[in-house]
């Protein structure tokens, strides 16, 4: 019923026959941690259910989901688009790192279809990265409408999805090619644990993966193992969240005092006329 943690380092092989079919692909194995670890595969397995993916790889943290991803996907030289709302740590990374490789990046603001049209037929894109909806200001992309521009002038798609949860969001089905998470928030659910993922292909993921098992930000078992645990009240903890962000919302809306309120799909608010239909569930977070 609980999936067990499996500590270990390196796996053992019963004989150097058994070692020789491994490597010859006759024997499925483990081979060593950096590679792979069964806590960390069943872990990886359940977020590809979630996602509706068809490969996962879980690392050490959600940054290092981002930096493995851009990493392989992006090649020196290449161009990127984000957006002006963006976890600030990853802005900093694509702003200090990725010059380094020679790439280089337009911004444009979340909403802005005209900017990124025009991005996409300016420069040679190799990928348009945005979280949606994004850190801090919870603005949302429609994902649908991003992945043709991007697909159709060659560039890939990828979705940082953690403020949305695999429960309020599966970017893949709407024409994302990658999703990365921190599952550091909502998927572990406990503030004791920091993890990430990369859902997608398995073409785009095992390139991802084979870049992990060289740089090795390996999330260690115990790690998953409590993520594992934290899935299995996911959908509880997000549905109350989104019910309880909607009952704030609706109050403070009416509130005589002067706030802003800022819910993705909250019929009066500010983000509506750029907010994508939810695929899920209704309502998710409140940000006053
Ligand atoms: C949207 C988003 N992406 C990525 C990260 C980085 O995740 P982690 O803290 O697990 O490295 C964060 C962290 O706050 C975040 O908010």
């Amino acid at each position: 019923i609980t999936t067990p943690v499996v500590n270990t380092s390196a796996y053992w092989f019963s004989s150097s026959q058994e070692l020789i079919d491994f490597k010859e692909g006759r024997h499925a194995s483990f081979e060593y941690g950096r590679y792979g670890n069964p806590t960390t595969e069943a872990l990886e397995k359940k977020m590809s259910a979630l996602e509706k993916a068809e490969s996962t790889v879980f690392v050490a943290s959600g940054m290092y989901a981002s930096v493995a991803m851009l990493s392989t996907l992006v090649p020196a030289g290449g161009h990127i688009v984000t957006t002006t709302d963006l976890y600030r740590k990853t802005r900093i990374y694509m702003e200090t790192e990725l010059p380094k490789r020679g790439i280089t990046m337009t911004v444009i603001r979340p909403a802005d279809m005209d900017a990124l049209q025009d991005a996409l037929d300016n420069n040679n894109v190799s990928l348009f990265f945005t979280e949606t909806p994004t850190n801090p200001f919870l603005r949302c992309i429609d994902i649908e409408l991003v992945s043709n521009m991007c697909h159709n002038k060659g560039a890939l798609l990828c979705i940082d999805s953690t403020f949305a949860s695999p429960i309020n969001q599966k970017a893949l089905t709407l024409g994302a090619d990658m999703v990365v998470h921190s599952a550091t928030k909502y998927i572990a659910g406990h503030n004791d644990v920091i993890g990430g993922c990369i859902s997608g292909r398995d073409e785009l993921v095992s390139k991802v993966r084979i870049y992990h098992h060289v740089v090795g930000g390996v999330l260690n078992p115990n790690a998953s193992y409590l993520i594992l645990r934290g899935m299995k009240t996911l959908h509880l903890r997000v549905q109350c969240q989104n019910s309880t962000a909607l009952r704030m919302a609706q109050f403070l809306e009416e509130h005589p005092k002067d706030c802003t309120c800022i819910l993705s799909w909250l019929a009066k608010s500010p983000r509506t006329s750029h907010c994508q239909e939810p695929n899920d569930w209704l309502w998710w977070c409140c940000q006053l």
